[in-house]
């Protein structure tokens, strides 16, 4: 969280972040920020804009809101415009309450402004249907030390007392690996159902304004009546489907940790990739469970000349075995030759299957490959797709097997150059590698489709 704030913030309120993250959790740091800010909006994370398409799918007209730590957002007076004309904001800042009041009571009548600290809060039980924390569980819960736990227990417990049953709070967050594991394990000795989103276009927006941003999620926890002896349900709807799937507490921290790391990456490679070095980055299908891609990507060196900007190379089936491909000196030539100042090669993972071919893996990294753009590719270039050969190539796998020695090995068929077919031992902790290979030939005219 605290590096989020800095990056983010790094130009325009350098003066105005705290010297300790723990101030984030200050009512004194709130008051000078917002008194610093004057009428200038601060939207953490995201404008009503990029997370309306999934704050309706989970906040009613009906509801009667709480906007939990509202600061200057705009995000309240946006929700009114639509029909949402229950809402109730507060904030522990005074000095933020008061902007907003006086900038929004004559746009928005009924909408009710309150100075109220949350750990301890002026509402009955009950009060609320609905929710909306953006960035402020996140402000609160700057670290995992037992004085910060206390502070963001008592919020939680508010959190829990004001909501009437079936009420929900949408917590959008950056969900670092201290606050997911807090809420979820929160919502489930609660007995509370939950669910966690991801919200892109929030991320896109971000980056459009060339800021970096991790990866925003919206985790939607319902107020449900406790079922002694029934796990609460936890649900997933990061697959990009936008379909939720049941998980474990465990499996959602690991792919919310995995989208992270993702993020950080691509981020580095926003920068060049040092000469002589290449990133290497393994992607999975899209439920996260098995490696469908594994991606290299080397730069030209300075002064080199280069007629594209960036390239991606699809190495067709079973060819990452050949040194050009699965060397770095000749992954370096391949990118001397095809003349890109980024090359991305791609090698596609034994055992998976790309039925539709060459086509079907454009697709499938046609959504990502801009991700691994260098920070000055040209706007609305359409990054290339190049390979040899036409397709994806064709393998037969003959058997899986196991030895004590050597451990997994697999035997496939190979179609080569010419209508070739070569039959190949491959250890998998050596995928690189063929151990042997034969080249099958077919018997006599009258048993032409049998091999020998
Ligand atoms: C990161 S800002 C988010 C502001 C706003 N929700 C937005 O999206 O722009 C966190 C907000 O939480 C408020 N806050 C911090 N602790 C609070 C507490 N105990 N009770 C109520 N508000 C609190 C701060 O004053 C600040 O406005």
């Amino acid at each position: 969280f605290t590096t989020f704030y800095c990056v983010k913030l790094v130009k325009e309120t350098m003066s105005l972040l705290p010297k300790h993250s723990k101030e984030f959790g200050s009512k004194e740091y709130w008051n000078k920020f917002f008194a610093n800010r004057g009428n200038n909006t601060f939207e953490w994370y995201g404008e009503y804009s990029d997370l309306c398409g999934l704050l309706h799918q989970y906040m009613r007209t009906a509801d009667k809101i709480l906007v939990a730590g509202c600061g200057n957002s705009s995000i309240s007076a946006d929700l009114y415009r639509v029909g949402h004309k229950n809402i109730t904001n507060v904030d522990v800042s005074e000095v933020v309450i008061r902007q907003m009041r006086s900038k929004y009571e004559a746009a928005c009548p009924s909408m009710v402004w309150c100075r109220d600290d949350l750990t301890q809060s002026q509402f009955s039980s009950g009060a609320f249907s609905c929710i909306l924390d953006k960035g402020t569980l996140d402000a609160i819960f700057t670290d995992d030390s037992p004085q910060v736990l206390e502070t963001v227990n008592k919020y939680l417990a508010e959190v829990g007392r004001l909501l009437g049953r079936g009420g929900r709070l949408v917590c959008v967050s950056l969900l670092q690996e201290h606050i997911i594991e807090h809420l979820l394990t929160w919502c489930q000795a609660q007995g509370w159902m939950s669910r966690v989103c991801r919200c892109e276009e929030a991320e896109q927006a971000t980056k459009r304004k060339g800021q970096f941003t991790l990866p925003v999620f919206v985790v939607v926890c319902t107020k449900l009546n406790p079922m002694p002896g029934i796990t609460p349900v936890v649900e997933s709807c990061l697959d990009g489907s936008g379909q939720p799937t049941r998980v474990t507490v465990e499996e959602l921290r690991a792919h919310v940790k995995a989208l992270q790391q993702y993020s950080a990456v691509t981020h580095a490679l926003v920068a060049k990739v040092s000469a002589g070095e290449e990133a290497r980055l393994e992607l999975c299908d899209s439920r996260g469970e098995s490696l469908r891609y594994v991606l290299y990507i080397l730069d030209a060196p300075a002064r080199a000349n280069t007629a594209l900007p960036m390239g991606v190379f699809i190495v067709p089936q079973r060819r990452e075995v050949e040194w050009l491909f699965s060397s770095m000196e000749g992954r370096r030539q391949l990118r001397e030759s095809t003349s890109a100042a980024r090359l991305m090669v791609v090698h596609l993972v034994r055992g998976q299957v790309y039925e539709a071919g060459l086509q079907q893996v454009q697709e499938e990294l046609s959504s990502r490959v801009a991700d691994f753009a260098p920070g000055n590719l040209p706007a609305n270039f359409k990054i290339p797709f190049l390979s040899v050969g036409g397709d994806v190539g064709s393998v037969t796998r003959r058997c899986l097997g196991r030895s004590e020695w050597c451990g997994e090995y697999v035997v496939e068929d190979v179609q080569a150059d010419g209508g070739v077919t070569l039959r190949r031992l491959v250890f998998l902790d050596n995928p690189n590698v063929v151990q042997s290979e034969v080249r099958m030939l077919h018997r006599g005219a009258g048993k032409k489709n049998s091999e020998s």
